[in-house]
């Protein structure tokens, strides 16, 4: 018997020891919704590197605003008519996570900064995704995100900082150049924001801060 709790006390220290270690985990939410799928190519302090093969989105115009979190707002009411069926085919679309943000901060500290906000297409759609005014596709080749995963609601108070603990923690690390090189490659878009969970949820919200880089951008360093 006292062998049997011995055992059984080391496999639960050992359980705790593993969740500890696996600071990612994949978001409760895509359990339930489709989400684009992607491989963990490393993990390090405070970050993952993922990379996701071909992914499709739809996409708003660029939204102007002082406010991520009213941006975001506003974007996403028009991808839920999207998937509600105010498109082309009259067609409603099965809900996916996440809703991203791309993010350009304006120069100035009282200037508007610049919100795409936009909607993963499900597989079963991507070869031919509705049309609708205001919208437009993005279609992504494979590329790499470094990831920093955060809880509770995205507030425009710390939204900035959880982008610069995501910069710090790769700087040092084998990634910090691709990273650089991803986001010179593309000056409209500093960081994007992962949201999977809906407004509703008050519990268990899963966010991501992702930065994106191409595999050219890893030929480089
Ligand atoms: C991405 O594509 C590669 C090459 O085709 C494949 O080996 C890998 O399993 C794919 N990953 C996912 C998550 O679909
Ligand atoms: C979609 O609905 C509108 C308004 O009801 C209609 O005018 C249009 O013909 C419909 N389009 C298709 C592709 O069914």
């Amino acid at each position: 018997m006292a062998t049997q709790a011995h055992i059984l006390s080391s496999l639960l220290l050992f359980s705790l020891i593993a969740c500890a270690c696996a600071l990612k985990s994949v978001p409760p939410t895509c359990e339930r919704i489709e989400c684009p799928s992607y491989d963990v190519v490393d993990q390090g302090n405070g970050f993952e590197i993922r990379r996701y093969n071909s992914t499709v989105w739809v996409s708003t115009a660029p939204i102007e605003d002082i406010s991520f979190v009213e941006a975001t707002r506003t974007g996403f009411l028009q991808l839920f008519n999207y998937i509600q069926g105010k498109n082309a085919y009259n067609e409603t679309i099965e809900m996916t996570g996440p809703v991203i943000t791309q993010v350009s901060p304006s120069d100035g500290p009282f200037c508007a900064s610049s919100f795409v906000v936009s909607f993963y297409v499900p597989k079963k759609n991507q070869a031919d995704p509705p049309a609708a005014d205001g919208l437009h596709l993005q279609k992504w080749g494979p590329t790499f995100a470094a990831v920093r995963q955060f809880s509770g609601f995205v507030s425009d108070d710390t939204l900035g900082e959880e982008a610069a603990a995501l910069y710090l923690s790769l700087q040092g690390s084998n990634w910090a150049s691709a990273v650089d090189q991803g986001r010179k490659a593309d000056p409209t878009s500093s960081y994007t924001v992962a949201q999977y969970n809906s407004p509703f949820e008050f519990s268990g919200r899963v966010n991501e801060i992702w930065m994106l880089f191409s595999q050219g951008s890893i030929n480089k360093m």
